[in-house]
């Protein structure tokens, strides 16, 4: 369900007349990350949980503690000045959030749960949280990303459904945190398994003017390579996913702007002389790469076509230098890091399954 469908329930002050009784309820939100995108997730919900009769108004906000260079705390600063200072400068927040260093007490009776860190920190939250998330309580991931392990990766959603035992739909997009942060036109969409009202309810709560997409321009062998990549891991993937904005437009705006690509770019200036490491440290000012969910994977030795975009990629910017986890991606034991193989350049087989069935 598009964001954008939703936009006339936006404003809405009342409960629908046909209401029911569960609809009387108010919903208790709170958001778990309050990185850029998450900080952002607050000013979008924030505005909305202040007009919207059946959401509280308060917007807990759960920060992973941090002492500023001023020797402040982060929450401090956020609760004191609406404003996260060190991951979303210079926008406020709105005056209905309030940042909570403590995870338990930002989730305690919450109906809505907003998960959006970085992806590598998912299992430890979840693991706190395990049984102590309200009964009936729904989530949301803004997480990209998956969980990679050596049985098999998972999507986020799944992570979050299976250990806290809820319900969990997912909201992606071509977001670029900072610009929806100045209101600049942008859009989302919202992806459930179970239950479309509480998709819909998601949409509220996200919708705003400006909150609907960003240049479009090329990136076809990506898109295919994508679409191989994501059937091979998740057979049940639609293709139709692919043309929503959570597939071409959030490629194409991933590709033109944002930290991914500020950080490949000033690798490929560097001539893959700094290492990725190196440079998330000095350019993202303690934002994180979504690099790291390729190293601790097995199952993409079941590549078995040639995706020459994704092994020039692995090749140039991941085999010449890492050490640690390039046999992982093949498929092969850590004995055989560092033998980099390469593709033949055929159309059936190719590079990845040579390696890994060698
Ligand atoms: N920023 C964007 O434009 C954007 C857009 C769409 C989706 N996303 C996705 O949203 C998710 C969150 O990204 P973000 O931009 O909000 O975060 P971020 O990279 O800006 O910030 C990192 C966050 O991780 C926290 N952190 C650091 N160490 C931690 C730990 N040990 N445990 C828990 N938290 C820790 C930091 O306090 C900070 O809040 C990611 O999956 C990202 O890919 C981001």
């Amino acid at each position: 369900m598009d964001i954008q469908q939703n936009q006339k329930l936006q404003g809405k002050e009342n409960i629908p007349s046909n209401s029911t009784h569960e609809e009387m309820r108010k919903y208790k939100v709170a958001i778990i990350g309050s990185g850029n995108w998450g900080s952002v997730a607050a000013k979008l919900i924030a505005s909305n949980t202040i007009k919207m009769s059946y959401f509280h108004d308060e917007v807990r906000m759960w920060v992973f503690e941090e002492t500023l260079p001023t020797g402040e705390k982060l929450s401090d600063v956020i609760n004191l000045t609406k404003e996260n200072v060190k991951y979303l400068p210079g926008i406020k927040l709105g005056k209905n959030v309030v940042a909570y260093p403590d995870l338990d007490h930002a989730v305690e009776d919450a109906d809505m749960l907003v998960f959006v860190t970085p992806h590598q920190f998912m299992e430890g939250i979840c693991n706190r949280l395990a049984g102590k998330i309200k009964a009936g309580a729904e989530a949301i991931s803004l997480v990209k990303g998956m969980e990679v392990k050596m049985e098999g990766p998972n999507m986020i959603s799944t992570v979050i459904s299976r250990r806290l035992g809820i319900n969990c739909c997912v909201l992606m997009g071509a977001n670029i945190a900072n610009e929806i942060a100045l209101e600049k036109l942008s859009e989302a969409t919202v992806g459930y398994r179970e239950n479309k009202d509480v998709a819909e309810r998601w949409a509220q709560l996200f919708t705003t003017t400006y909150f609907l997409v960003t240049a479009a321009a090329i990136m076809r062998i990506g898109l295919i390579e994508m679409r191989t990549f994501s059937k091979l891991l998740f057979p049940s993937v639609k293709d139709s996913t692919f043309f929503e904005s959570c597939g071409v437009a959030d490629l194409i705006t991933t590709c033109l702007g944002g930290r991914n690509r500020k950080v490949a770019e000033a690798f490929a200036r560097n001539g893959g002389k700094r290492s990725f490491d190196e440079l998330e440290t000095e350019l993202l000012n303690g934002q994180k790469l979504q690099l790291g969910r390729l190293r601790e994977g097995s199952t993409v030795d079941r590549v078995n076509k040639p995706s020459p975009l994704v092994i020039a990629i692995i090749e140039k910017a991941v085999l010449e230098r890492a050490t640690e986890w390039p046999a992982l991606i093949v498929g092969r034991d850590k004995t055989s890091k560092g033998d980099k193989g390469s593709w033949d350049g055929s159309t059936e087989g190719g590079w990845i399954k040579e390696m890994a069935t060698e």
